[in-house]
């Protein structure tokens, strides 16, 4: 246990969020004009203080396609609070528009909204 507060983590962890996507189809030099998309999934860092209130780094790979997978690594946008049914606040997401690394001569750009913050709190 810590002795010193400036230090422990515990005392200023903040919320994170799970994220899922899929890119959209980029073709490399190599499919003949086919095209293919890739998956990706992750956890985003924690909340960062920002000018409007928060954002988090997202920092991921894709999945794998024939050879090459891509990485993801970019800033969310500001926290988008969002309600039930019921019309009561429930929590945010965070929306990020971007593209992936460039691998095999091509990247893909994808669309993308975390899920909610602490989903079982
Ligand atoms: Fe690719
Ligand atoms: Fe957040």
């Amino acid at each position: 246990m810590s002795t010193n507060k400036q230090f422990d983590q515990t005392q200023y962890q903040a919320h994170v969020h799970e994220f899922l996507g899929s890119t959209m189809i980029a073709t490399s030099e190599t499919e003949m004009g086919l095209g293919h998309n890739h998956r990706f999934a992750g956890v985003t860092g924690q909340a960062k203080p920002s000018c409007n209130g928060h954002v988090h780094v997202m920092n991921t790979n894709t999945d794998f396609f024939r050879g090459h997978f891509h990485m993801i690594e970019i800033i969310t946008g500001e926290a988008v609070p969002i309600y039930d049914e019921n019309n009561v606040h429930i929590g945010h997401v965070h929306a990020v528009t971007g593209a992936t690394s460039v691998e095999d001569l091509h990247s893909h750009v994808f669309i993308v909204a975390t899920l909610i913050q602490n989903p079982i709190g």
